[in-house]
């Protein structure tokens, strides 16, 4: 089974798998988005049904939550759990200070609403992602369907006075149609090549009227969990102030037995 895995799909799933086990009986779970976060939900799902482990889960859109649901995790509303204990999520880039670009899969309002609402975010991802300086992903920005080609154009206006190398935008397409959040919303993508000053462009493009929210996440993430092919795995702890690291290793032949339960 691992052996049709691409390598960075067997990072993915080591950092997912090392991550599952920060997840303990009677908490309130956020899980994230994308491709990442779907081996998390595929591991927590076993551990629910082997071990009996019980959990209440926020799932941060519609696909993660028909998939938690199938591998038989209970999925509960924001508004119901109200508070989490921990959120574990992919992300498209990290830098050393686990500043990210979220939103690659298009769900980085509820994202930040469910991370943000919890007492630890853990980031987990492969190697590739982590850069020195972010900018090279281009950053989803949700905006609201009315008037967004105004909206576009006050964004690239207001990125002319930004830390930033480019200032192009374009609106996410589904085809030939606009692609639409969960929350029915635009998305614009920002290629910026080059973000000097994440905390500073986050509050202004926010700033903007038509803007929902970006996908910068300065100051939510906790820790993050780096996965290689090889299933070694990395831990970096921010909550401490000093990163402190430490490195697992991973049986990437437990992938079998994920879906050998299903
Ligand atoms: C979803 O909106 C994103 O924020 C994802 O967390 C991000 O795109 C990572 O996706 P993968 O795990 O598929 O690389």
């Amino acid at each position: 089974m691992t052996s049709d895995l691409t390598p960075i799909d067997r990072a993915k799933y080591a950092s997912a798998h090392c991550a599952a086990d920060f997840v303990q009986d009677g908490m309130r779970v956020g899980l994230g988005t994308g491709s990442t976060a779907a081996w998390l939900v595929r591991r927590l799902g076993a551990r629910v049904r082997q071990e009996g482990l019980r959990i209440i889960a926020v799932p941060t859109s519609s696909r993660t939550a028909q998939l938690a649901r199938e591998v038989g995790i209970n999925v509960v509303s924001l508004d119901e759990a109200r508070w989490l204990d921990l959120t574990i999520d992919g992300a498209d880039e990290f830098d050393a200070e686990l500043t990210l670009i979220k939103g690659g899969g298009g769900a980085l309002l509820h994202e930040k609403i469910v991370a943000t609402a919890s007492d630890q975010m853990i980031v987990i991802t492969d190697a590739a992602k982590e850069v020195k300086t972010l900018g090279a992903f281009p950053l989803p920005v949700e905006v609201v369907p009315f008037g967004w080609p105004a909206t576009k154009a006050l964004v690239e206006e207001v990125l002319a006075s930004m830390d930033v190398m480019g200032r192009q935008s374009s609106l996410r397409m589904n085809g030939t149609q606009p692609y639409v959040t969960d929350e029915g919303n635009y998305i614009l993508d920002l290629a910026l090549g080059r973000i000097g000053n994440a905390r500073q462009l986050s509050l202004v493009l926010n700033q903007v009227p038509g803007v929902v929210e970006n996908g910068l996440f300065v100051d939510i993430a906790d820790q993050v969990v780096i996965g290689h092919a090889d299933g070694t795995v990395e831990l970096r702890d921010l909550t401490t102030g000093t990163p402190e690291s430490s490195v697992r290793q991973v049986d990437l032949e437990d992938a079998r037995n994920i879906f050998s339960d299903l």
